[in-house]
């Protein structure tokens, strides 16, 4: 099952010098491919958007100011079940709660601050593709 998602590799990521040791950990995954990646600072109209379904709660306000802090890289990485695949290698939104071996695991703490995003669904992957690669085949 092919598939796309889209990946943000979030402004700590980018801050602290991880894209490539995350980079490399999409790309090392036999057969998927990255199809687009590009350096973007995001602006609150598209953060409001990409984070619709978040929208009023507590962490939002926090979360927006912290994914405009800075440059995010944008990624659309292709092949099988890769929106499972980088949910799996990205680890659970809690740093602390995520396994060793997985990104937030091996490489964040806060929750806030937790250096990748990944399309959760196909219906998610769909939506965010056309906000960050509206011109995307
Ligand atoms: P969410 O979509 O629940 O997590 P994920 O990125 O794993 O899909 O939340 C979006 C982002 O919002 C999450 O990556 C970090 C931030 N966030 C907080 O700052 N506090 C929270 O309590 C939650 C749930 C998320
Ligand atoms: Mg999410």
């Amino acid at each position: 099952m092919t598939q796309r998602s889209l990946v943000l590799l979030k402004p700590d990521a980018v801050r602290r010098g991880l894209v490539g040791e995350i980079v490399g950990r999409i790309e090392r995954k036999a057969d998927w491919r990255i199809t687009a990646l590009e350096l973007r600072t995001l602006d609150r109209e598209t953060l409001e958007q990409h984070y619709a379904e978040h929208v009023g709660k507590v962490f939002y306000e926090p979360l927006v100011t912290f994914m405009s802090s800075g440059p995010v890289v944008a990624l659309v990485v292709e092949g099988e079940r890769v929106i499972e695949g980088i949910r799996v290698l990205a680890g659970p939104t809690d740093p602390i709660t995520a396994a060793p071996g997985s990104i937030r695991g091996d490489l964040g703490t806060i929750t806030r601050e937790n250096l990748i995003h990944a399309s959760d669904s196909e219906e998610s992957a769909n939506r965010e593709l056309k906000i960050f690669f509206p011109n995307l085949a």
